[in-house]
C-alpha cells in the first residue's frame, strides 16, 4: 500500500475494472434516502461510496477473536510473546490490548493522523472501501495510533480487520487482519542502562534529517529503539517459525515512520515481507501530546504469517464455517503445532448422536470411535464429543457426539448418512450396551 514506485502501474490496471463493481454495489445498499447502517450506526452515503453488500456482510465476524479460530491462535501467540517480554517494574505486562476498535474510521484516522500527504495514492478510492467522503473502512490498524497515544497510551497492540480493494487470488482477500504495536519511552528508560548517560539527549536542535534519523531526534536515541525495535521483532519471528528461520532487513519508506524497514523471512527460498515497522514520526507523537518520548512502531498481517504457520493454502479458507477446515484448530493451547490437511471439496452432512452409557467405567469414547469408523469408513470425517451430561438423580452419564460425514469423490445425500447413521446407532447398542436418547 505504501510503495510509491510499484503501486502506479497496478492502479492503472486495477481503475478499469473497480469504477464499474462500485456503481452496481452502492445502487444495492443504499436505502432511499441515501443512508447505510453499519455496525447498528447509520451513515449518510455519498459519491465516494463504494463499500459492497460482500463486505457489509462481513463486518463484525471478527475473525481473529473466535475461539479457536487460526487467526485467534496467532493473535494469543503474539499477544503472549508481548505480555511475556515487557514488564513493569511490579512484573505487570506494559502492553495493553486493543482487539475490539470498531472498523469504521474516518479519513483523519486512516490518514492525516498519520501524515499520509493528501496526494498519496493509498487515498485513492480505487484502493479503500469508502462508506462516504469522510469515512471508510479502516485500511489499516495504523489509523488508531495517534488517538491511543493523545490518550496517554506508551505500549500498545492494536488487533482487528483492515480492508483493502485488491487483488482476488489464493494470498489476497479484501478483508484480512493486522496487528499495529507502539512501545514510547522517556529519555530516562532509554538512557538508563547506558554508562556515563548525563549528556545524552533524546532531542536534537537545529538537527537535520538524514537516512539514519529525523531531524529533531539524536542519533543515540534513534539507535537505541531502532536495536530495540529490531531485536523484538527479530525474536517474534523466532518464536513464531522456530529459531533457524532466516530474516533480513529492508530499507522501507512509510509516511508515519524515519527512518523505516521491512522484515522479511526466508520461506520455501523466497524472501517473504512480513511486517513494516519505524521509528514514529515524531510530529505524529507532538500532535498527541506525548512530547517527552520517542517511539518505535510495526505492522503485520496476520494472515500472511498464518498461511505460512499452519500451511493454509488459500486465504479464503480463514472464512469458512466449514467444520473440515475448523475442527482441525480445535486445540485449547495455542502454540500447538497444526498442519492444516486439505478436506474434501463435497459438502459435509453433520448427524448428532446422544446416549446414556452403561457405566463410566465400561466405556470408552475410542470404542464408540472405532465402531463409527468400521460402519461409516472413509467417509467419517470428525467426530467431536459435543456434550457430557451426569443426571442428577440416576447419576447416569450421557454423551453427545456429532459425526461429520463427508465422501471425498461426491456429494452425499441425506437420505444415504441418516441409513449409515441409524447403522452407528444399532452398533453401539449393541456392541457398547448403551441407551439412546
Ligand atoms: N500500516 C502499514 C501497512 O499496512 C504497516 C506499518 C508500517 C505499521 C510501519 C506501522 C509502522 O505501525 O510503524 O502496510
Amino acid at each position: 500500500m505504501w510503495y510509491i514506485t510499484c503501486h502506479f502501474c497496478k492502479e492503472t490496471l486495477r481503475n478499469s475494472v473497480k469504477i464499474i463493481c462500485r456503481t452496481t454495489s452502492v445502487a444495492a445498499n443504499a436505502n432511499k434516502s441515501n443512508e447505510l447502517v453499519l455496525l447498528g450506526q447509520k451513515y449518510g452515503t455519498d459519491d465516494w461510496t463504494n463499500v459492497t453488500p460482500n463486505i457489509i456482510a462481513k463486518l463484525g465476524r471478527n475473525l481473529h477473536v473466535q475461539q479457536y479460530h487460526p487467526l485467534s491462535h496467532l493473535r494469543q501467540r503474539i499477544m503472549n510473546y508481548f505480555y511475556g517480554q515487557f514488564r513493569n517494574k511490579s512484573g505487570t505486562p506494559s502492553f495493553s490490548i486493543y482487539d475490539n476498535i470498531s472498523p469504521i474510521v474516518t479519513v483523519e484516522q486512516n490518514f492525516d493522523s498519520l501524515l499520509v500527504p493528501k496526494d498519496h495514492p493509498s487515498r485513492k478510492k480505487t484502493d479503500c472501501y469508502f462508506i462516504n467522503q469522510d469515512t471508510l473502512l479502516r485500511a489499516h490498524t495504523t489509523a488508531h495510533q495517534a488517538e491511543l497515544i493523545a490518550m496517554g497510551l506508551n505500549n500498545f497492540l492494536v488487533i482487528g480487520d483492515v480492508y483493502r480493494r485488491d487483488e482476488i487470488d489464493s494470498t489476497h482477500y479484501p478483508i484480512f487482519h493486522q496487528i499495529d504495536a507502539v512501545r514510547l519511552r522517556t529519555s530516562q528508560e532509554i538512557f538508563r542502562d547506558v554508562k556515563d548517560s548525563e549528556n545524552l539527549k533524546l532531542f536534537e536542535h537545529r538537527g537535520i534529517e538524514s537516512v539514519e534519523k529525523q531531524a529533531c531526534h539524536s542519533l543515540e536515541a534513534v539507535k537505541i529503539m531502532e536495536q530495540e525495535m529490531k531485536n523484538t521483532l527479530t525474536n517474534l519471528t523466532k518464536t513464531l517459525f522456530g529459531k533457524d528461520v532466516q530474516c533480513r532487513w529492508v530499507d522501507q519508506y512509510f509516511p508515519f515512520t524515519h527512518p523505516s524497514w521491512e522484515l522479511e523471512i526466508l520461506y520455501n527460498d523466497n524472501w517473504l515481507e512480513i511486517l513494516g515497522c519505524g521509528i514514529m514520526r515524531q510530529e505524529i507523537l507532538h500532535r498527541a501530546g506525548a512530547v517527552d518520548q520517542i517511539g518505535w512502531a510495526f505492522g503485520l498481517g496476520l494472515e500472511r504469517l498464518a498461511m505460512r504457520l499452519y500451511n493454509i493454502p488459500d486465504i479464503r479458507l480463514f472464512w469458512s464455517n466449514d467444520a473440515g477446515f475448523l475442527n482441525q484448530f480445535k486445540v485449547d493451547n495455542p502454540n500447538a503445532h497444526i498442519q492444516y490437511k486439505p478436506v474434501s471439496i463435497y459438502p459435509p452432512c453433520t448427524n448428532d448422536i446422544s446416549f446414556w452409557l452403561p457405566g463410566e467405567e465400561s466405556y470408552s469414547s475410542h470404542d464408540f470411535y472405532d465402531i463409527v469408523r468400521e460402519i461409516g469408513g472413509d467417509i467419517i470425517e470428525q467426530i467431536l464429543l459435543k456434550d457430557k451430561f451426569i443426571h442428577p438423580k440416576t447419576k447416569k452419564t450421557s454423551h453427545c457426539y456429532s459425526i461429520v460425514y463427508r465422501h471425498m469423490e461426491r456429494t452425499l445425500t441425506q437420505g444415504e448418512v441418516n441409513k449409515i447413521h441409524e447403522q452407528v446407532e444399532k452398533a453401539a447398542v449393541a456392541k457398547l450396551n448403551v441407551i439412546i436418547r
